[in-house]
């Protein structure tokens, strides 16, 4: 017996349920299933998603193309096309910065790979889609300008800091198919540092108020435009510059990055202490030059020991987002400021990806988790 083909409605009625990777609501209630075509052997349908879950985009499409195939097995040829879905940020914070997501990455302690793990999340945030900004908070020792190769003095503009733009970063989400036929705009993506205001080699002298006015004129007085992530480079060390951020903005969460090492641990320990403290959720720990493997022998060297911040994070329930071998080139692209140039390479970009979707991934699982509609208080 040969089953007839699906209507437009099953299809839409399949797919009703799926929650929006941003804000965790039903597909359907959002109008974000644009378009379905049947044919007898065919289904096709233009999903709208927004930049926001750009990191989501692919997987987001397995599972509906996965759900269809299931549902309706007799159907020979299922795509699912994404389109992007308008869907700008609100001011947040009194400041009035655009954005949806604000994610500070911190470590207790320098040399860790912080600002590089920093630069290459928010690198592979923007490669895959989304609109993302960088600000190096790290005021007295700022790294991300020399990592990105950025160099320039910010003009003002109407009031406004110009940003030094990271330009012709290619939207992955294009040359992977994800989109179809439809063109993406390429977003340059803006970054700040003290390190462009501040001539190289000249030491910064501030007392703690100068650098709480910094780090706010910075986040507020640049011309950011909207954004989907705001990703920060926090210094290492105390508090400061958190309790200031905790102060001027709501943060959606702290990123801890750390060796395998046990002083970096324990110093990572703190640091997340001290996110704590200051009401900053934890999005996750990231492990950093975990392992090293040699390129002439493909031998594996736990140079710093092995798991250790994989362990810490499950005692101090907290997602663990992934790990990021040694790897000389990473060491090399960021000295020659090409830290860009790790997503090119095949040994770098999957652990740098894994931890962006894991990063993103769980964001959006605590979207779908939060009630749809907050209950008011009962007075
Ligand atoms: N996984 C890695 N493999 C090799 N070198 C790395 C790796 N992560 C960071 N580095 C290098 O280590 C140094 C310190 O990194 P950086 O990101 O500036 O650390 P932090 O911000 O914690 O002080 C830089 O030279 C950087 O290129
Ligand atoms: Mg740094």
């Amino acid at each position: 017996m040969t089953q007839s083909p699906p209507d437009q409605q099953s299809v839409a009625l399949a797919l009703a349920a799926v929650a929006d990777p941003e804000t965790g609501r039903p597909l359907a209630t959002m109008d974000q299933l644009c378009s379905i075509a049947v044919t007898a052997d065919s289904i096709s349908v233009i999903v709208a998603l927004t930049s926001h879950s750009a990191m989501l985009w692919g997987s987001t499409r397995s599972r509906l193309e996965e759900l269809l195939r299931t549902r309706f097995p007799q159907v020979p040829n299922i795509s699912v096309v994404i389109v992007e879905h308008l869907r700008p940020p609100s001011k947040i914070g009194q400041i009035g910065l655009e954005a949806k997501s604000v994610i500070a990455v911190g470590s207790g302690k320098g040399g860790v790979g912080k600002s590089t793990i920093a630069a290459c999340i928010a690198l592979g945030l923007a490669r895959a889609g989304s609109r993302v900004g960088l600000l190096d908070a790290d005021v007295y020792g700022p790294s991300v300008p020399h990592l990105l190769g950025l160099t320039g003095r910010p003009d003002i503009q109407d009031g406004k800091i110009q940003p030094v733009l990271h330009q012709s970063l290619p939207v992955e989400a294009q040359s992977a198919g994800l989109l179809g036929s439809t063109p993406r705009p390429q977003f340059a993506m803006p970054v700040m540092s003290m390190g462009f205001l501040v001539p190289a080699g000249e030491a910064v002298v501030w007392r703690g108020p100068m650098l709480h006015g910094a780090i706010t004129q910075m986040l507020r007085d640049t011309a950011w435009g909207p954004l989907d992530y705001l990703i920060i480079d926090m210094p290492p060390g105390t508090g400061d510059i958190a309790l200031t951020l905790s102060q001027i903005l709501p943060l959606t969460g702290a990123v801890v990055v750390c060796t395998p090492q046990d002083v970096a641990l324990l110093d990572a320990t703190k640091a997340i202490a001290m996110f704590r403290k200051v009401n900053i959720p934890l999005l996750g720990m990231v492990e950093n030059m975990s392992f090293f493997l040699a390129p002439d022998s493909n031998k594996r060297y736990d140079i710093f020991g092995t798991g250790g911040a994989k362990r810490t994070a499950h005692e101090l329930d907290i997602p663990f987002l992934g790990e990021v071998p040694l790897q000389i080139p990473i060491r090399e692209h960021g000295d020659a400021g090409r830290t860009a140039a790790n997503f090119d390479d095949p040994a770098s970009r999957p652990f740098l990806e894994a931890i962006c979707v894991s990063l993103i991934g769980n964001l959006a699982a605590a979207h779908a988790a939060r009630p749809a509609m907050p209950s008011l208080p009962v007075l």
